[in-house]
């Protein structure tokens, strides 16, 4: 089957075969448009959201289920064909494993997504068993995870020594012993990425993890160039949509105050006749 006909991916067949897994987060619906045109293979409606969207100041912490289905609505609605995954928000899933299954349960039931991303490694296994055991399809994240950042002391790269490394691949191990489909390294060392994606047989995808992961994830926002706030080194920015829009916003404005805008152009046209028509009937009033 054609794997864009349904979002359909076979994950372990493109891990065995070498093919790469593009991936990028999308938050609305016209970017999911654009990034199905782009034939991406999957989207993640992040909870990233809560820095890339609305601007929280404590980033992803205040983002809530009911934000992420919405968003994940619109995203299905602009990219039918493409495998969406939708990212459990913090305190969505830490509490108990029904809890974890409730909440996991929503986003396929309201929002029509593929499977489901949660931050943790050995500390949140009862959770990731429990979503499995239910049927779906669970993407674990491991290394920096950002909703961890106040226990981390920042968006910190993690595993750089031997003893670290080894932190990181224990909890890739359990994630996948718990049964996980993927796994997501963010902002590890190449080499931390490298074994990782070697030594386990469920594919491993890079955010910030080097190239020899299966697949490479960035957030769109960071590649378009539209969040400026911060740029972490794995970024590659693809676009300056941010200087763009503010340069374009700024000739709006000025056209508007010089009398430049609107044009003849940009005007609706009486029907023949009926100009002359309402200034007779006008002056008659
Ligand atoms: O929310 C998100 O976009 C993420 C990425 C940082 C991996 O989880």
């Amino acid at each position: 089957m054609d794997k864009k006909k349904k979002g359909i991916l076979d994950f372990r067949r493109m891990k065995a075969e070498g093919e790469k897994l593009t991936w990028l987060t999308a938050y609305d619906y016209p970017t999911a448009t654009f990034e199905e045109a782009a034939d991406i293979d999957m989207i993640l409606v992040g909870d990233s959201m809560g820095n890339c969207v609305y601007g929280y100041q404590s980033g992803t912490l205040p983002v809530t289920m009911d934000m992420c289905i919405v968003h994940c609505q619109a995203i299905r609605r602009g990219a039918p064909n493409t495998h969406i995954m939708g990212d459990m928000p913090f305190g969505s899933y830490q509490t108990t494993p029904e809890d974890a299954v409730r909440n996991a349960v929503r986003f396929y039931k309201e929002a029509e997504v593929d499977s489901i991303k949660l931050e943790g490694g050995r500390r949140i296994v009862p959770m990731i068993k429990a979503i499995v055991d239910a049927g779906m399809v669970l993407c674990g994240h491991i290394g920096l995870t950002p909703q961890s950042t106040g226990q981390f002391g920042g968006y910190k790269a993690q595993g750089r020594t031997a003893e670290a490394a080894l932190e990181v691949i224990k909890d890739a191990r359990a994630v996948r012993d718990a049964g996980a489909a993927m796994l997501l390294l963010e902002a590890v060392t190449p080499e931390v990425g490298a074994f990782i994606a070697k030594d386990l047989d469920i594919p491993v995808y890079s955010i910030g993890a080097g190239i020899d992961c299966d697949g490479q994830l960035l957030i769109v926002s960071d590649v378009l160039g539209i969040w400026e706030a911060f740029k972490p080194k794995f970024v590659k920015r693809y676009a300056e949509i941010a200087d763009l829009s503010v340069k374009a916003l700024t000739e709006y404005v000025s056209d508007v105050r010089a009398g430049r805008f609107p044009e003849d152009i940009h005007c609706y046209k009486m029907i023949e006749g009926e100009a002359e028509k309402l200034e007779k009937l006008a002056r008659e009033l």
